[in-house]
């Protein structure tokens, strides 16, 4: 099955691009910042005014600079530039011994056992979801605004017990904001350390501001009123313990895991979703196997859990929508003091990049890289490469989430492809483009029917 000709992936340069045209990538879209030969190569360095950039794409180096010797590399000043007007203090930028107490107290609560009673509530959004898409059917439908607001609402109701509907459309309009005017880094913001404020640090400052004001108002609407379907513990009562005899600080930091985990936690399955129902607009056929595999089961909030180990197919589906437009299209770090990495030597403030966009489509790591292919991760294929495939990272930092948004993405896409055929009413191109995440140049319109 071919990468329908209607998704156009950026095209990659034939030679190393000079620091102007870095810098222009750099904001415009950073997919076109490794050259063509990066596609089947081990590495590729780069330079930028003096200074060096390494992209590994050899399963050794990967290992060493994210699961080895995660320790000699750092997150990099721009992003954390990026992210911290977001998520602060929270679980994604933290370092030491604030990262490791806060992943102790996260991870536990999205673990493979912790997930049915969350996928139970997923499901009662999904099935609201459903009702708002069927009362649409017919007419064109902006999947890209629906699965946000569908993820948002997930991330919402599983780790906070609240409603988020109220919110999402000015968190939406924060987002559209920031990746306009924020997310797409200059020259200062790249060459700067992060002690240093850019001049763009400024307007992020100010838009902190209003983005903290908005988690605030989340928090006192659960304060209010827990929509908790029983009296278990949710992961805001566990954090709330834990940080309530911390004062300020503690309700600051409060704040700001909750920031992160519903930011981090809805819109990279936001985006998979989406890139899932496009790819799947060009291939009804792959959507009648999804509806024939998820039919006979009970997807509603008492069977969710457990129907979910009989939808080996749809999973598959998601997995390969994660390797053709992973989320995190690129993983950057900073060493720490110069290190050795295979042949190369790595410079002390030099930046590392493993790029899930790159290792997913890399010639010598696929067969047939741009092929829509599901079967890829189906029992039973040809195993792959150990360190080709990292939509989730890997080593000590690999995605808190994964298992959650894996389990959460297959019931949506089983549960809307059993209800509905979708296709797209036009076909001019969507282009994926890395700004933090990797979103398409624009959100096309979809048609849905219900299936028969
Ligand atoms: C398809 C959906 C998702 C994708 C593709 C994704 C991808 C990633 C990647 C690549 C990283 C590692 C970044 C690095 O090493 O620098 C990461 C980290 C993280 N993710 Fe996800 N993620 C997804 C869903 C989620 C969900 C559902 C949650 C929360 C419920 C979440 C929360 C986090 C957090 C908190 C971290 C930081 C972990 C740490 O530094 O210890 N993510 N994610």
């Amino acid at each position: 099955m071919s990468e329908p000709s209607s998704m156009v992936a950026p095209a990659a340069p034939a030679q190393a691009l000079s620091w102007r045209q870095v810098l222009r990538v750099v904001r415009e879209n950073p997919l076109q910042l490794w050259t063509e030969a990066a596609y089947e190569q081990e590495y590729e360095v780069q330079g930028f005014l003096g200074r060096k950039r390494f992209l590994l794409n050899a399963p050794d180096a990967i290992q060493q600079v994210l699961v080895r010797e995660a320790g000699h590399f750092r997150r990099t000043a721009a992003s954390i530039r990026l992210l911290r007007p977001f998520v602060g203090q929270g679980l994604l930028l933290s370092e030491g011994a604030l990262w490791r107490r806060e992943r102790r107290l996260i991870a536990p609560t999205l673990a493979p056992r912790a997930l049915p009673p969350l996928m139970a509530e997923a499901a009662r959004a999904i099935g609201a979801a459903e009702t708002r898409l069927a009362a649409a059917a017919g007419g064109e439908v902006d999947l890209l605004a629906a699965m946000q607001d569908l993820s948002l609402e997930i991330a919402g109701r599983t780790m906070f017990s609240v409603a988020t509907d109220a919110f999402a459309g000015e968190m939406r309009r924060l987002f559209i904001e920031a990746s306009e005017r924020l997310s797409r880094p200059d020259l200062l913001d790249l060459v700067l350390p992060i002690g240093v404020p850019s001049p763009r640090d400024l307007a992020r400052f100010w838009f902190r501001r209003r983005w903290v004001r908005l988690i605030g108002r989340i928090i006192a609407a659960r304060e209010q009123s827990a929509i908790k379907a029983g009296a278990g513990t949710d992961l805001y009562d566990l954090l709330r313990a834990a940080l309530s005899a911390e004062g300020k600080a503690g309700a600051r930091l409060l704040r700001d895991e909750v920031a992160t985990m519903l930011i981090a936690g809805h819109e990279t399955t936001a985006l998979t979703l989406f890139w899932s129902a496009l790819l799947l607009a060009a291939h009804p056929e792959v959507q009648a196997r999804i509806a024939a595999e998820a039919s006979p089961l009970d997807l509603g909030p008492e069977g969710a859990a457990a129907s979910l180990e009989q939808l080996p197919y749809t999973r598959a589906v998601v997995s390969e929508a994660l390797r053709l437009y992973p989320p995190a299209a690129a993983i950057v770090r900073q060493a720490i003091t110069e290190q050795q990495v295979g042949d190369l030597v790595i410079p002390r403030g030099a930046l590392v990049f493993v790029s899930p966009w790159v290792l997913h489509r890399h010639r010598r790591l696929w067969a047939a890289p741009t092929r829509f292919d599901p079967e890829r991760f189906l029992p039973g294929a040809p195993p792959i490469g150990r360190f080709a495939y990292l939509p989730f990272g890997t080593g000590p930092r690999v995605c808190v989430g994964a298992q959650f948004a894996l389990a959460e993405a297959t019931l949506v896409l089983a549960s809307l492809f059993r209800r509905f055929e979708v296709a797209r009413t036009d076909s001019a191109p969507v282009v994926p483009v890395s700004l933090v995440t990797t979103q398409p140049n624009r959100a096309p319109p979809f048609r849905l029917r219900l299936r028969r």
